[in-house]
C-alpha cells in the first residue's frame, strides 16, 4: 500500500487539473501512516502548508496537534493520516470552489481506498459537506457518528474556528475524547446511517 500511495503522491505533485496549480508553492498531498486508524480531512492548505508542503502546520495545525496529543493520537503515533479536500492552496485562503474540489476529489478517494481507515474525521464544514452530508450544520452536528458507504465518519469543528472562537474549545475537545474511546473500543456509540 505504501508504494501505491507514493505513486499516487507523485501523480498529485504534478497535477494541473485546476487553476490552483498556478499559484501554489507546493502541493500538500497529505501525511501520516498508511496503516492509520483515523483519517483527518481538512479543507485546503493555508500559507504555511503551501510553503512547507505538509498539512496543518500553521496556527490551526499547532492547535490540532495539542488536541491530538491530549488524546494520545499525535502524528507520530502511527494511528493517523491527515489530508485535505484540495491539495493546493486557494489564494488568500478563500474557500475552495466547487470545480476545484471536483478536480481534486479523486486523489482523496484513492487515499481513502488505500489507507482504508476505521474512521474518517472531517475538520470543518467544507470537507464534511463534500464527503459526508450535504446539508451539515457543523455547530449542531459535530461529534455525531455517521456511517456512509460502510465507513464510520464524524465531523469536528475546524481548529481555525476554535482560534477565532476559543469558547468552543471544550465542546470540540469532547469530540476528541469520543474519538479516543471509539478507537480504543472501550465504549460503543450510536451511529446514524446515511
Ligand atoms: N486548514 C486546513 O483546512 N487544512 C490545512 O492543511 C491547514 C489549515
Amino acid at each position: 500500500m505504501e508504494d501505491k500511495l507514493e505513486l499516487l503522491k507523485k501523480e498529485c505533485l504534478e497535477c494541473q487539473k485546476c487553476r490552483l496549480f498556478k499559484t501554489r508553492q507546493n502541493v500538500v498531498f497529505g501525511k501520516g501512516s498508511v496503516e492509520a486508524k483515523v483519517m483527518f480531512i481538512g479543507e485546503g492548505p493555508g500559507e504555511q502548508e503551501d510553503l512547507q508542503g505538509e498539512p496543518f502546520v500553521g496556527r490551526a495545525g499547532k492547535l490540532l496537534d495539542k488536541m491530538l496529543k491530549a488524546v494520545d493520537l499525535n502524528r507520530e503515533s502511527g494511528k493517523i493520516y491527515i489530508t485535505n479536500i484540495v491539495k493546493c492552496r486557494p489564494p488568500k485562503n478563500r474557500d475552495p470552489q466547487t470545480d476545484e474540489q471536483q478536480a481534486c476529489i479523486n486523489y482523496l478517494y484513492r487515499q481513502i481506498e488505500l489507507i482504508n481507515p476505521e474512521i474518517i474525521v472531517f475538520l470543518g464544514r467544507i470537507s464534511a459537506k463534500k464527503l459526508m452530508k450535504d446539508d451539515i450544520k457543523i455547530t449542531k452536528e459535530h461529534g455525531i457518528l455517521y456511517r456512509k458507504n460502510n465507513m464510520l465518519m464524524m465531523a469536528m469543528l475546524h481548529p481555525s474556528a476554535l482560534l477565532r472562537t476559543p469558547s468552543l474549545k471544550p465542546e470540540a475537545f469532547e469530540d476528541f475524547i469520543k474519538l479516543r474511546s471509539l478507537i480504543s473500543g472501550e465504549k460503543e456509540y450510536e451511529v446514524i446511517q446515511l
